[in-house]
């Protein structure tokens, strides 16, 4: 029986975050053995914020060697470039077609970014949305895992391909969101209430997977708590809270286990220990990282492969999508 599909992409825009690894990557691995996954450097929507030419391409390539990093193996997943595979662009072109403006305009995420680049809002940043429905919807997926930010992008997706199917007949399946219990929303380690990101000025808010281990124990020592003084999993201690489930992610332990171990010890044992599971979790993933990015030969084969095997299934699906429109075929 043909595996059911999972799809998920993560953008190149610089640094990826502990927040990007725990709510994303790391579940992107567990998948990859039960599902037919496709995992995607979305190059197109990094656009949608300017960027330097030079530094998309590299960024592109450390997404790529981070991916093969964290343990996605090419020989069980699609890995590929979003711009490789055009029928990604045309797909989102027929689905603009049946989305409202209305829609698109409550989107949390546009709204926020808006608000920041008043002076380059751009179509794209506003057709965002439609674009991820795009990548999703191309290879019938049945689960995308994402973190909780994604959660409204998802159900628009899932709104055009009801509202496609019910225009042109069924084309399309409907996707579920998988986000997890814990880790689907990691803080920013200065201000527990937003979430850890990697555009934010001060870089002592967020961890990058490549941060070396005394930067890791700094930011962690320097992250806000709060005066109550335990250990406990609970929205009155939210920076504690997030401290947690990073430690529940790289650890694999329960929060109740760690709630366990540090009753009574108070937040300075417990955070130089947040500090060494993240820099022993994230060390064999570094320094395989520093192999796949001085071997730009298997990077490109990898990508070269894993487009080829998405452009088949996506032009399947760009092709009926184009017959029932109404297109007359070439
Ligand atoms: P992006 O590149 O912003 O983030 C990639 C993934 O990381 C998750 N993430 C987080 N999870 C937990 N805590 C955080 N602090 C945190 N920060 C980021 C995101 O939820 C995401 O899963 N639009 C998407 C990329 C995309 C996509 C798609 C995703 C394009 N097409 C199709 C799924 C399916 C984005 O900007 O992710």
């Amino acid at each position: 029986m043909a595996r059911k599909v999972v799809f998920s992409g993560v953008q190149p825009s610089g640094g990826l975050t502990i927040g990007n690894y725990i709510g994303a990557i790391k579940n992107f691995v567990d998948l990859q053995d039960s599902y037919d996954c496709y995992y995607c450097i979305v190059d197109l929507h990094a656009i949608t914020i300017p960027q330097v030419p030079k530094d998309l391409r590299k960024n592109t390539l450390e997404v790529l060697a981070t991916y093969l990093a964290s343990g996605l193996d090419p020989k069980k997943c699609t890995l590929f470039i979003q711009s490789h595979v055009e029928a990604h662009a045309e797909l989102t072109w027929v689905l603009n077609s049946i989305s409202y403006m209305g829609q698109l305009n409550r989107m949390t995420q546009y709204k926020e970014k808006s608000r920041k680049s008043e002076e380059n809002l751009n179509a794209a940043l506003f057709t965002y949305p439609v674009l991820m429905a795009a990548d999703i919807l191309m290879y019938q997926t049945e689960f995308v895992p994402v973190g909780d930010d994604q959660k409204q992008h998802l159900e628009l997706a899932r709104d055009l391909a009801e509202r496609f199917n019910n225009r042109y007949s069924e084309t399309f399946k409907v996707p579920e969101p998988l986000i997890q219990q814990f880790g689907a929303r990691i803080m920013d380690l200065q201000n527990p209430g937003d979430k850890m990101s990697k555009s934010n000025q001060n870089e002592n808010s967020y961890i990058l997977m490549l941060d070396d281990p005394d930067t890791i124990r700094r930011k962690i020592r320097r992250a806000i708590t709060d005066s109550i003084g335990e250990v406990i999993y609970t929205d009155d201690q939210p920076g504690i809270k997030n401290l947690m489930n990073i430690y529940n992610a790289f650890s694999g332990d329960s929060i109740d286990a760690i709630e366990d171990r540090y009753r009574g010890l108070g937040y300075g044992k417990f955070k130089d220990d947040v500090a060494e599971v993240i820099i022993s979790g994230l060390k064999p993933i570094q320094e395989r990282y520093i192999e796949l990015m001085d071997n730009k030969d298997y990077l490109e084969t990898v990508y070269r492969q894993g487009a080829e095997k998405a452009q088949f299934t996506a032009m399947k699906t760009l092709r009926k999508v184009y017959r029932k429109v109404g297109f007359i075929q070439k």
